[in-house]
């Protein structure tokens, strides 16, 4: 048995702004109660991370430290090994392959509540695997509330973290015909993931055709043109915005949207992801009913996590940025272990194969 390092090496944040950002040891973090030590094999870098080590908009700072980041250790998602299990968890053993929504991703060893994570899916390394949490779920949930079984989706944003996840989730849930929006040089790629129609942002608009739902990962068109696109009972569900800056960033302009939708038969939805394990386990069987899979555009090495952030600013990625955080360590698997959070076929396979 490998005795687990007093120390461990990390991407450290102390102060807010990209320059502030170097990889350090830090001491090995200990499980709390309903709490799980995941040793760590990769993480990503997602635009939510960009607004953190920046403190962008302003708002992110009265939630996640006025001077400083209150988590020094930066990333929020990951796939590992549970390594240690705190009080009152019962749902995992030692050894199990898990991803989900965790503190300090950007390190050897991180901190999850136990109600954020779920059995990783086997059919995916695990740099595929960590992608899957924060776009995946979004995507899941953005499909959820757009309600399209049997309807037409267009995808803005196909190409990106959420968007290439939403393509796919809209095909799995029965939409009628997917659309996607997306730039020329990405149209392969998008047309790989299972759309029906590709548009292409440079010389068509997708406000023009009508939609039953509109799944937006950029945000950028104003509500009257949505309006114009959707249908009478039509949904316009607001994943993204362009807006970074400024005190509040786009939240008083979502805000005041969300009020005047209010009113008629087409609604807006707009949500912040409610890390529910509930979204890791439909994804996870998604991926094993090979329905859905993640696209990488590079796996980043941890000192390069802030070329990342670059990298992410940009607006330009092809699916999903990782970050190999520690060599592979997907160990035999005893998933027997009965709590509501049950094995997949795939996950039990874990233990025969390894
Ligand atoms: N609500 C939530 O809980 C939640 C959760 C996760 C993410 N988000 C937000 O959702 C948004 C999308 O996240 P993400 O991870 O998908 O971002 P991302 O991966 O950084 O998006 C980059 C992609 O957007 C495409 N793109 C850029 N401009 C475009 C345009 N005008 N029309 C169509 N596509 C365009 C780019 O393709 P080209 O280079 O070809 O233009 C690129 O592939 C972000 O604002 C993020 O903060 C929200």
């Amino acid at each position: 048995m490998i005795s687990t390092p007093d120390t461990m090496t990390s991407v450290v944040q102390p102060a807010y702004g990209l320059d502030a950002i170097e990889t350090s040891q830090r001491p090995v973090p200990f499980a709390g109660p309903g709490q799980l030590r995941i040793k760590v094999a990769a993480s990503t870098v997602n635009p939510m991370d960009w607004h953190l080590a920046t403190g962008q908009p302003s708002l992110v700072r009265l939630a996640e430290g006025l001077r400083r980041p209150r988590h020094e250790i930066p990333g929020r998602e990951a796939c590992g090994v549970v390594d240690q299990i705190g009080s009152g968890v019962s749902d995992f053993v030692i050894g199990q392959s898990v991803f989900g929504w965790v503190t300090g991703a950007y390190a050897e060893y991180a901190i999850a509540e136990a109600d954020r994570i779920w059995l990783a899916p086997t059919e995916m390394t695990e740099f595929e695997c960590a992608a899957l949490p924060i776009a995946g779920a979004a995507a899941l949930e953005a499909v959820e509330r757009g309600d399209v079984a049997g309807k037409r989706v267009v995808v803005n944003g196909a190409s990106g973290g959420v968007g290439h996840y939403a393509v796919q989730i809209a095909k799995a849930h029965g939409a009628s015909c997917v659309a996607g929006v997306c730039s020329s040089k990405n149209a392969a790629f998008v047309t790989g993931l299972g759309a029906d129609q590709i548009i292409d942002y440079g010389s068509e608009d997708f406000t023009s055709e009508r939609w039953d739902t509109v799944i937006d990962c950029i945000g950028n068109r104003s509500g009257s043109e949505i309006r114009r696109a959707l249908v009478d009972d039509g949904r316009w569900v607001v994943v993204g915005d362009h807006q970074k800056d400024g005190l509040l960033g786009p939240l008083p302009r979502l805000a005041a949207r969300l009020v005047r939708w209010r009113f008629g038969s087409q609604s807006c939805h707009w949500f912040v992801q409610s890390e529910d394990p509930r979204y890791l386990a439909e994804l996870a069987v998604l991926v094993d009913q090979g329905l859905v899979r993640s696209h990488l555009s590079d796996t980043l090495m941890m000192g390069d996590v802030r070329a990342g952030y670059d990298r992410i600013e940009s607006g330009r990625t092809v699916g999903k940025l990782a970050v190999k955080i520690a060599a592979a360590h997907r160990m035999k698997s005893t998933n027997a272990v009965s709590t509501g959070r049950e094995p997949t076929e795939a996950n039990n396979k874990i233990g025969a194969s390894s």
